[in-house]
C-alpha cells in the first residue's frame, strides 16, 4: 500500500511538475550573492551540477569543482572561463580537484588536502543510476548506488565538517551549507535496510538501490540537523531537484530514447539546478529554520517539505548514522551526540 501511494506520488510529480513549478524563478533569479564564500561542488562535469556549479560561479563564489575525472574538470573550467567572457563578467574563480566519491581512499585524500581551508558550501551533488548496475560494487566494496550517492557523501561532509564550522564563524550572516542532492525516489521505500545490507553483499534491483541510497541521504540530512549543536549555523538541506534530463543514462542503450521519450515532460538540468542553488546561496533568514530537522528536506519548488516520514523518523536515522559511520571507518568523535 505504502509503495503504492510512494509509486503515485512519483508518478504525479513527474507529469505535474513543469506546472507545478511554474511559479519558481530562472535560475538567474535564484539564490543570492556569494562574494568570498568557496564552495564545493561534487560531480560538476554534467547536468545538474554542471549548472548548479555555473550558478554559483555566476553569484561570484570561489567554486572548487570536484570531479573524478580531471580532464573533464579542466574542459569544464574553460567552458565557464568562457561563458563569463561571452556575459561580459569578470574572470570566475575556479578550482578542478580530484574526488571519486565512490572510494573512500579518494574522498580521506582529498579532505586531507583539504587541510585547515575554511569552507562555506558543500554540495553533494555527485551520483549514479545504473540500469543493471546493482550488481557493481565500489572499491571498498559496498552496492555501487549506496557506496556512490550516500556513503561518500556521508563521509566527505563529515570529513569537511570541521572547516563548514569554521566557515560558519567567518561569515555569520551566511553561515554555511551542506547540500545533498536527493530525490523524490526515496518516497519509494520506508527504510533503508542496513541490516540486509543494502550496503555489502546481496544485489538488489537498480532502482531500489537508487531509492535506498536517496532514502538514506534524506535521513542523514535530518540526523546531522539533530546532532549539530544549537547556533552552529551550517544549513543541511536534502534537495529534491525534480526530474530533469541529464547524463544519467549516459553510455546506455536506451539513452537515446530517453532523451527522445522524456524531453518533452521532464524539466532541464538549468531548472533542476534551482533548489540546490536556493538552498546553497540564500540568505540564512530564506531557507527556515535551519535547526529543525523536520525542514531538512527541501522540494524542487525551493520549499522545504511539510510532510515526510524519512526526515520525522528519529530512530532510524540514528541507526543509519551509526550504520555508516562504522561503514565509512570514522571514529567515535564524529559521532556529534557523544562529542
Ligand atoms: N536527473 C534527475 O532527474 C535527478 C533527479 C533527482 C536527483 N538526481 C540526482 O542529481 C545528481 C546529479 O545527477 P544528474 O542527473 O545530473 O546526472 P549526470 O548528468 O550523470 O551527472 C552526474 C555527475 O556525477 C559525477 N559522478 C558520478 N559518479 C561519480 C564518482 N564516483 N565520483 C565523482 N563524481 C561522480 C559524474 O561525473 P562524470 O562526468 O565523470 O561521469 C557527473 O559529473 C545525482 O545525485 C542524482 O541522483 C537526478
Amino acid at each position: 500500500m505504502e509503495l503504492l501511494i510512494g509509486l503515485c506520488n512519483v508518478g504525479l510529480d513527474v507529469l505535474f511538475q513543469r506546472w507545478r513549478l511554474r511559479a519558481v524563478p530562472d535560475i538567474h533569479h535564484v539564490g543570492g550573492p556569494m562574494d568570498d564564500l568557496t564552495c564545493i561542488v561534487t560531480g560538476p562535469t554534467s547536468g545538474i551540477g554542471r549548472e548548479t556549479a555555473a550558478s554559483l560561479c555566476r553569484n561570484r563564489a570561489v567554486v572548487v569543482l570536484a570531479c573524478r575525472n580531471q580532464v573533464k574538470g579542466s574542459q569544464l573550467k574553460e567552458e565557464l572561463e568562457q561563458e563569463a567572457k561571452q556575459e561580459g563578467r569578470a574572470v570566475p574563480k575556479l578550482e578542478v580537484a580530484q574526488l571519486d566519491v565512490a572510494s573512500l581512499t579518494s574522498i580521506r585524500s582529498f579532505a586531507s588536502q583539504w587541510g585547515q581551508r575554511p569552507l562555506h558550501v558543500l554540495i553533494n551533488n555527485a551520483g549514479l543510476f545504473t540500469i543493471g548496475g546493482a550488481h557493481c560494487r565500489t572499491p571498498d566494496g559496498f552496492e555501487m548506488h549506496m557506496g556512490t550517492n550516500y556513503l561518500g557523501a556521508f563521509l566527505l561532509s563529515l570529513l569537511l565538517l570541521p572547516n563548514l564550522q569554521q566557515g560558519a564563524q567567518s561569515q555569520p550572516r551566511f553561515g554555511a551549507r551542506l547540500i545533498l542532492t536527493a530525490s523524490k525516489m526515496h518516497e519509494l521505500v520506508r527504510q533503508v535496510d542496513t541490516l540486509r545490507p543494502a550496503a555489502k553483499a546481496k544485489p538488489e534491483g537498480s532502482l531500489m538501490a537508487y531509492n535506498h541510497s536517496k532514502l538514506a541521504q534524506v535521513q542523514f540530512a535530518a540526523e546531522l540537523r539533530r546532532r549539530l549543536k544549537p547556533g552552529s549555523n551550517v544549513g543541511v538541506c536534502a534537495c529534491n531537484p525534480g526530474e530533469a534530463v541529464t547524463g544519467i543514462m549516459r553510455g546506455h542503450f536506451l539513452e537515446r530514447a530517453y532523451q527522445l521519450l522524456l524531453t518533452p515532460i521532464l524539466i532541464t538540468p538549468t531548472q533542476a539546478a534551482r533548489c540546490p542553488v536556493f538552498c546553497a546561496s540564500s540568505p540564512l533568514s530564506q531557507i527556515g529554520d535551519i535547526e529543525a530537522p523536520e525542514e531538512a528536506y527541501w522540494e524542487s519548488n525551493c520549499k522545504p517539505a511539510g510532510r515526510n516520514h524519512a526526515v520525522r523518523d528519529e530512530a532510524a536515522g540514528s541507526r543509519l548514522w551509526l550504520w555508516s559511520a562504522e561503514a565509512t571507518g570514522l571514529d567515535a568523535a564524529h559521532d556529534l551526540r557523544r562529542c
